[in-house]
């Protein structure tokens, strides 16, 4: 039985909130002072926030993804195709940021200033493509239920 439209829609609006949370914990990170002392911890803590961070995010993309809102857009607006593909695409690039970035956050053994400095500036920009996405997102399941559900379109 594949859930409800309604219910999935409010899932995925709750887990947009929750990634908003989450990505102001990233901000708050990557602007911290690091210093000698607390390299470690900060290398850490940041590393296993990415990591539950983009668990998070594949979760969420599966269930955007797998039968829900991305095809049930296709059924009520087949012209939204294009749009839809971008979303699609647009989940694999960050998959591939984010991993990357923890890939060269693991491999980071010692404070280098000049990586830290590469690794902090590729999250951000990670993030905005995120907020960017969530947002053209967001405009596209309201534009479609709104105007198109059951219009026929
Ligand atoms: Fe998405
Ligand atoms: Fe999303």
């Amino acid at each position: 039985m594949p859930i409800p439209i309604e219910e999935r829609a409010d899932k995925i609006r709750e887990e947009h909130e929750f990634l908003k949370g989450e990505m102001g914990k990233l901000n708050y990170m990557i602007c911290e002072t690091v210093t000698p002392e607390n390299f470690p911890k900060w290398r850490l803590d940041l590393l296993w926030l990415l990591r539950d961070f983009l668990n998070h995010l594949q979760k969420h993309f599966d269930l955007e993804e797998d039968g829900g809102f991305m095809s049930d857009i296709l059924d009520v607006a087949p012209h939204k195709q294009h749009a839809v593909e971008k979303l699609a695409t647009e989940h694999e690039e960050m998959v591939k940021s984010f991993s990357g970035i923890i890939a060269s956050l693991k491999s980071l053994q010692e404070k280098d200033d000049d990586r830290i400095a590469d690794i902090c500036e590729r999250i951000q920009v990670a993030v905005e493509m995120l907020k960017a996405h969530e947002s053209a997102e967001g405009e596209l399941i309201e534009s479609t239920y709104l105007q198109d559900e059951g219009a026929g379109d």
